[in-house]
């Protein structure tokens, strides 16, 4: 049932597990993720990007996200990373029950401005918003590991922040990045500064680029590829290991956003259909399996959070 992301995460804060906020772009992703989530009893956030927005468009996907909502788990539909002031603002006035300000990239002012802006909007129809501060950088943006740190939630500055901007989540920089290369050479979280951060700030913490970017599904992505000569797809990509994970929600961490892991389910899905079978051309035996490796993704992270078994 659609319930705010606000009391899903109360009740994640509560119990001590995490809620898996899963990008949606199309019917597949949402019928795989919310189809794990029935399977799981787990309540889940269903979440558009503005790329997806662009892709898909705003109403087709409530209106995808709505139906999936009807499932017998609590369900939040959420805007992640908004960065387009007239998008969010028309997400929150659409039904969107809870929406992403990314201003981790502006001045620290313009930050707690535009971010207080969402807030009041927001506020006026009962939904939620989360804020960023620090920002996420991978290894494709930056050379060196300590140039990635420089871009951590600094605790105080997140401690500020939160109590200036009366945000309702807050997403934290503490080692993850986006995609599927988060890491040049060893894994590593800042596991200590997320527990500092948590201590001081009330409100949900998140954890973006949190995909663990498994080995064997970046091999089935690559099946026959020897002979197709493109075997350099995922070429030195790593992503957060499942203890990793399990540490940054005992550290206080509620809300975790996933989208490479099923980009790369999809893709392996994809993959294996079309190596199978040389005749199909219908698109339901060709997008099938990709649906049923990400509803696999999707639970095993409803697990790994602790998610599985609340609803
Ligand atoms: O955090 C970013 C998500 O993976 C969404 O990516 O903007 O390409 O839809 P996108
Ligand atoms: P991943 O790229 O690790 O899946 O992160 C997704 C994300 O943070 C979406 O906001
Ligand atoms: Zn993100």
């Amino acid at each position: 049932m659609l319930t705010t992301t606000k009391k899903i995460l109360a009740a994640a804060d509560n119990g001590g597990y995490a809620v898996g906020a899963f990008n949606v772009n199309n019917l597949e992703i949402l019928q795989a993720v919310v189809e794990a989530a029935v399977e799981s009893r787990s309540p889940v956030i269903l979440q558009t990007s503005e790329g997806a927005v662009e892709y898909a468009g705003m109403d087709y996907l409530l209106a995808l996200m709505r139906v999936g909502a009807g499932a017998k788990v609590p369900m939040a539909i959420h805007l992640d990373h908004g960065k387009d002031l007239a998008l969010i603002k028309k997400a929150i006035d659409s039904g969107y029950t809870s929406v992403m300000f990314d201003g981790s990239t502006l001045p620290y002012k313009k930050n707690v401005a535009d971010t207080k802006k969402v807030v009041a909007w927001a506020g006026k129809k009962g939904v939620s918003v989360e804020a960023e501060i620090g920002a996420i950088k991978g290894v494709e943006d930056l050379v060196s590991v300590s140039e990635k740190e420089a871009f951590f939630t600094d605790p105080e500055e997140a401690a500020r922040f939160a109590k200036e901007t009366g945000c309702d989540a807050l997403a934290v920089s503490v080692g993850t990045a986006h995609g599927a290369r988060k890491f040049k050479g060893e894994q590593a979280l800042d596991i200590a500064r997320l527990e500092k951060i948590d201590g001081l700030v009330k409100a949900p913490l998140v954890l973006h680029g949190a995909s663990g970017i498994s080995p064997e599904l970046v091999e089935k992505t690559r099946m026959l590829c020897d002979q197709l000569e493109d075997c350099a797809r995922l070429e030195g990509s790593s992503g957060v290991p499942d203890a990793m994970i399990a540490a940054a929600i005992r550290a206080g961490i509620r809300k975790i956003n996933i989208d490479s892991d099923l980009r790369i389910a999809f893709t392996a899905g994809v993959r294996e259909a079309i190596v199978r079978d040389h005749k199909t051309i219908d698109p339901r035996k060709l997008l099938g399996p990709a649906k049923r490796m990400m509803k696999e993704v999707a639970k095993h992270k409803m697990e790994l959070f602790g998610s599985s078994g609340k609803a």
